[in-house]
């Protein structure tokens, strides 16, 4: 785990140039200005993650709990994805676009003696000491900095100091070779999120395993013999355990997260109107879908951010494909193009937004019928949220209304009061897809929760999560008629429930048919083009 990669570590031998010699060596390692660290004011969410790791320290006494980053993850051979650390990871530090690949989060265990005093390092677990693990800043007598493409500075950048990573999360901050410590230490009371760096998890478990034996040892119990695989077992269990009540910990988000999120969707708003405002030039282009992704990703870049899933562009028939991100077709005058997009911030807070544009400026008929139907649902469901409803409550409110619908266009074979019995449920042949999740950090947020806490859950205020009912006639169904076939609707915004109901957080993006027309038609008068 702690080893230092002084030579590049992949398949590039067969074509590196990197001078081996000792005078070169000498030369590229001396003659550099001394480095001086300025040490950062702690970021905002410091204070948050601290008191986060408090509730976490408080639910978990006597365990160690060993939280990953996760590692680069290949793309192929030597090039890899985007790094991402893991949700929990971050949530739990504070740490995110700028995290460093391999860090590790550990929270210790303190004596019962020292946790009645407040422990003075790792801030925020009373019954724990947080420590942050991670590959610190490589000095020039190493030659990692000119000759590892994977982690080398003249490649990837610099890496920050301990000391000023321990300054911005306010977090005790450890050489990743001082980790070997906590893995020797590692016994039966060790929790790992086990997704997050498969590596670390393998090493943790064999730790945890011979641990067991070594205590089975010590207790002279010759006649039970040691099972691995049930060792392992309760390992996974309990940290599957962690897992979920991470989750469920996350699902009331803190004023912090409030505030980013709000942050993410009036960013994701800027990137809508980028969209309407190159119709002219997306309708032009043979893959139009294309563009629309590129401008609205490019917009989020061009704000310093990134975007949180892969951006949906389905024009036309293509709207009928839920997870449509080949977004390889045209968009067509006449046609409506989905777009379901979301920036995601350096927090890694996400929105996750869905309008359903009309190409031209103005629906047909048809289509302004069914948009006003899927806009009713999602209205429909935002007006009865409030603290104490249960989540599932709202997507049996949507589609009651979409039922109601689709009955009253005669396309169902019963009527909407039967449809909506848990036996029938034809009307969800145009909608498959539920009606909201939780959202945050990632897009399908708290998603180890259990289904008592999510879909059965009661909702409290600090909860956010998207309404995003949609119609979906596909081109070849034969239960529609015609003109209905390729038509699909999608309206998603992100709410979050108040003290004493809800707000929509994405209220400000068009989203009635007037409105979005009025919108659509605006963006092409300012660039003077003809709908
Ligand atoms: N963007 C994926 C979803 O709406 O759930
Ligand atoms: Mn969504
Ligand atoms: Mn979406």
């Amino acid at each position: 785990m702690a080893e230092q990669t002084d030579t590049a570590p992949r398949a590039t031998s067969n074509r590196s140039t990197t001078p081996g010699s000792d005078s070169f060596k000498q030369y590229i390692s001396s003659n550099w200005a001394e480095r001086t660290d300025v040490l950062p004011p702690a970021r905002d969410e410091a204070a948050f993650a601290a008191e986060r790791r408090a509730r976490l320290s408080a639910k978990y006494p006597g365990k160690r709990l060993i939280i990953p980053a996760g590692r680069l993850k290949q793309r192929s051979n030597d090039t890899d994805f985007p790094f991402r650390a893991h949700t929990v990871f971050s949530y739990l530090t504070g740490w995110g676009s700028d995290s460093e690949p391999g860090a590790v989060l550990v929270l210790e265990p303190v004596a019962e003696s020292e946790s009645e005093s407040e422990s003075e390092s790792g801030a925020g677990a009373a019954g724990h000491d947080a420590a942050l693990y991670f590959r610190e800043r490589a000095g020039r007598d190493s030659d990692e900095f000119y000759a590892n493409p994977e982690i080398g500075e003249f490649w990837i950048g610099p890496r920050p100091s301990l000391a000023q990573v321990a300054a911005d999360l306010a977090l005790t901050a450890h050489g990743i070779a001082d980790l070997d410590a906590v893995l020797e230490a590692v016994d039966g009371d060790t929790l790992i999120i086990r997704e997050a760096d498969p590596e670390l998890t393998a090493l943790v478990d064999a730790r945890v395993a011979a641990a067991v034996i070594e205590a089975q040892d010590e207790a002279a119990l010759p006649t039970i013999a040691f099972s691995p695989a049930s060792g392992e077992k309760e390992e996974v269990d309990e940290s599957a355990q962690l897992e979920q009540d991470l989750s469920e910990m996350r699902l009331v988000k803190d004023e912090y997260e409030i505030g980013q999120m709000r942050l993410a969707i009036a960013a994701t708003a800027a990137g809508f109107d980028d969209i309407i405002r190159d119709f002219a030039r997306i309708t032009a282009h043979e893959r139009g879908e294309r563009l629309v992704e590129g401008v609205f990703n490019s917009r989020a870049r061009a704000d310093g951010n990134a975007v949180g899933y892969d951006t949906i562009a389905a024009s036309g028939p293509h709207a009928c494909i839920l997870h449509w991100t080949r977004n390889d077709g045209p968009v067509v005058p006449g046609d409506l193009m989905l777009v379901d997009a979301g920036v995601e911030l350096d927090s890694y807070y996400t929105a996750d937004i869905t309008r359903t544009l009309p190409v031209s400026g103005t629906y047909s008929p048809e289509q302004r019928m069914i948009y006003e139907a899927v806009r009713e649902a999602a209205d429909a469901a935002f007006a009865i949220v409030r603290p104490g409803i249960r989540f599932r409550e709202i997507h049996a409110t949507a589609m009651g209304v979409i039922a109601r619908k689709t009955a009253e266009w005669g396309l169902l074979p019963v009527s909407a009061e039967e449809a909506v019995q848990p036996q029938n449920q034809q009307h969800r042949r145009y909608m498959v897809h539920g009606t909201s999740h939780h959202l945050g950090l990632d897009v399908h947020d708290c998603a180890k929760a259990r289904r008592e806490m999510y879909l059965d859950g009661v909702l409290e205020a600090g909860m956010v999560f998207t309404i995003e009912p949609g119609l979906y006639f596909q081109p070849d169904d034969l239960t529609v008629p015609e003109s209905f076939r390729g038509i699909g609707v999608r309206i998603e915004d992100d709410i979050l429930v108040t003290p004493t109901g809800a707000e929509n957080l994405s209220a400000a993006i068009p989203r009635t048919a007037d409105d979005v027309e009025a919108w659509v038609s605006a963006a092409g008068a300012l660039n003077g083009r003809s709908l």
